[in-house]
């Protein structure tokens, strides 16, 4: 009810303004034009919205906020515009305003999104009137040569999702991969198989990603206690980064074989990713130095060119720094996303011109990105208005709150959690489907049980508040009841199942008059269907997924005690249309949201 709320504000405002001219001039010539305060209402019996904004005015008129919701009701009784959308306003408490809608306004309002694709969510520059601009958001991001682990898991399927509902509202949508391809991993890596695999150095696929990731290991151990092996691959990592020749060949291969696992798991998830790593930024490190020593923000400490930040200090009280340079001239992780977010904000064509940019990792790297997010600021790198955001996460634990380990206490590798998802979801399919002597091809069991079990990883993710860790268990994400994927889908496919058995979901749309809705039951749905747009509109500023995923699985409720309570096939001739046709606007919006989550939906499961 976005348009709604935004006609009833602007109604509200001038009514105010008519009521109290004198106020309202000096709040516009105070640059803050009075504020209806105008909200959902907080429970059904207030109607549909509130209007809060008589209090803070009762202080500089004088008068108590009754009498001011008084005078700002009257102003609103005489707007015939007002009249034809709301029913007679109601005064609550010390001077709420409680507005209802007109059952025929919201029954028109329901009809409008029947066959909009859109289902009446506009875009962000329909709904602000600001032209639209690039939104980078950077997120999965991986290191090359290790393995991809659980939080890059969530990175990828809350960014995927972000990013979704980002290009819904109609943004230019730069999905980046800033995979970590060029850090000390690398001349640690690359010292070490020159001595004990050197064929992995020149011929592709010589080892396979596991050795590697285990080569990889040996190395770590290596250069944190060897330290001739620490110098040895710092001078690899400045050969690689100097461009020698057989360093970069070694490089591109180790590389080309990790970019390949990872694209497979990319592809079973169906995600859409753009990669430009960490190395796409070393031609810009330099003028990063160079722009914060023109900006006179550097400064040299113990040999190193850093950035002593404001507002963030140490055990021992002083000032923190971000590290730019180090003594010995190499760059790090910060610097590259300091060249990032310079790049990222530039103008085309040394740019991209974007005017807000998210990042979606693990809660870990709060205080690194609050720290380039800074020098990044005082730099004046941002355009005016430029947003820059932290989307953090907390940690994936197992069913023992622990970090999630196999039962032989290794990392979880990310095909093998998949393929247990599916394996789990098909038996529990398998099951249900012996229970109910029914009978399916083997393609349906694939199908349902690969969707199935993607979209329960997924979901059990995205529905959890993610700043919180979070218990990954396959049984509680598989379960058919509470707030999982299968609840979802199964809504979907109890709709579907209504037009199986003759229901023409279309019924309310063809040309028919208008619909007429008599049951609580079934008002209870129009208004809950009516929420979609605000809550897209909600993830989209807040970038929280599980505010989505609860609307999806309050609306499932809801329409499941419609359902359950009031006839719709065997419904009178009379209701039929109306009933049908929120049968379907629920199955269109439980589409287009799962959809907007990465997730596939079914006609039968
Ligand atoms: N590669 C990093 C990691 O695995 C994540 C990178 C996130 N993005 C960024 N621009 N720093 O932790």
């Amino acid at each position: 009810m976005l348009r709604i709320a935004q006609t009833l504000e602007a109604q509200l405002r001038s009514a105010m303004e008519r009521a109290f001219p004198q106020a309202a001039a000096a709040a516009q010539a105070a640059g803050q034009p009075l504020d209806p305060q105008l909200a959902p209402a907080s429970k059904p019996e207030f109607g549909d919205f509130q209007a809060n904004g008589a209090l803070p005015l009762a202080k500089p008129l004088g008068q108590a906020p009754r009498a001011i919701a008084v005078a700002v009701v009257e102003q609103l009784q005489g707007d015939a515009a007002f009249t034809a959308l709301c029913l007679e306003p109601q005064i609550a408490g010390p001077g709420f305003i409680n507005l209802t809608l007109r059952p025929e306004r919201l029954a028109a309002e329901l009809q409008r999104r029947l066959g909009d694709p859109r289902l009446g969510v506009p875009t962000a520059a329909e709904q602000s009137g600001v032209a639209p601009a690039p939104v980078v958001v950077d997120f999965s991001s991986p290191n090359i040569a290790k393995e991809m682990h659980v939080g890059h898991l969530r990175s990828t399927i809350i960014g995927d999702s972000l990013a979704r509902v980002l290009e819904f509202r109609g943004h230019p949508v730069l999905r980046l991969n800033h995979v970590g391809d060029w850090g000390t991993q690398f001349g640690m890596l690359i010292t070490h198989l020159k001595q004990v695999a050197p064929q992995a150095l020149d011929t592709a696929d010589a080892v396979d990603l596991g050795d590697l990731v285990a080569f990889y290991r040996q190395a770590k151990a290596r250069f944190d206690d060897d330290e001739a092996f620490q110098t040895t691959s710092r001078e690899e990592v400045v050969k690689l980064q100097g461009g020698d020749p057989v360093s970069r060949k070694a490089w591109q291969l180790l590389c080309d074989q990790s970019r390949r696992e990872f694209q497979k798991i990319y592809d079973r998830l169906d995600i859409r990713l753009s990669e430009r790593g960490e190395s796409f930024y070393n031609p810009y490190l330099e003028a990063v130095v160079a722009d914060l020593d023109a900006a006179a923000l550097l400064v040299v400490d113990d040999g190193a060119r850093c950035v002593f930040l404001e507002g963030v200090s140490g055990k021992d009280g002083k000032a923190l720094p971000v590290i730019v340079q180090k003594s010995d001239g190499g760059f790090n992780y910060a610097t590259t996303d300091l060249a990032a977010i310079r790049y990222r904000f530039g103008a085309a064509p040394e740019g991209d011109g974007a005017r807000r940019v998210i990042y979606v990792t693990d809660a870990g790297q709060a205080n690194h990105f609050a720290g380039v997010f800074q020098v990044a600021r005082r730099a004046g790198w941002l355009p005016e208005g430029g947003r820059l955001e932290h989307v953090p996460f907390g940690l994936v634990q197992g069913e023992d709150g622990k970090k999630l380990k196999t039962r032989a206490g290794d990392t979880v590798r990310l095909r093998d959690l998949l393929d247990e998802a599916v394996e789990r979801s098909e038996a529990d399919l398998r099951r249900r489907l012996a229970e109910e002597g029914r009978s399916e091809d083997e393609a349906f069991i694939q199908q349902v049980a690969t969707t199935v079990g993607l979209a329960a990883v997924k979901y059990a993710d995205l529905s959890q508040n993610r700043i919180t860790n979070y218990q990954f268990s396959f049984d509680r994400m598989l379960a058919l009841q509470g707030n999982t994927a299968p609840y979802l889908l199964y809504a979907v496919v109890r709709i579907a199942g209504i037009a199986r058995k003759g229901g023409d979901l279309d019924a309310g749309e063809a040309g028919g008059g208008p619909l007429a809705f008599t049951e609580p039951q079934e008002w209870a749905l129009v208004r809950e269907l009516l929420r979609f747009d605000a809550v897209i509109a909600e993830v989209e500023e807040e970038l929280l997924p599980n505010r989505l995923c609860t609307y999806l699985f309050e609306l499932s409720q809801v329409f499941n005690r419609f359902y359950d309570q009031v006839p719709v096939l065997k419904a009178e001739p009379a209701a039929r249309p109306a009933r049908l046709a929120l049968c379907r606007l629920t199955a269109d919006t439980l589409k287009l949201g799962l959809g907007l989550l990465g997730i596939p939906t079914l006609e039968r499961m």
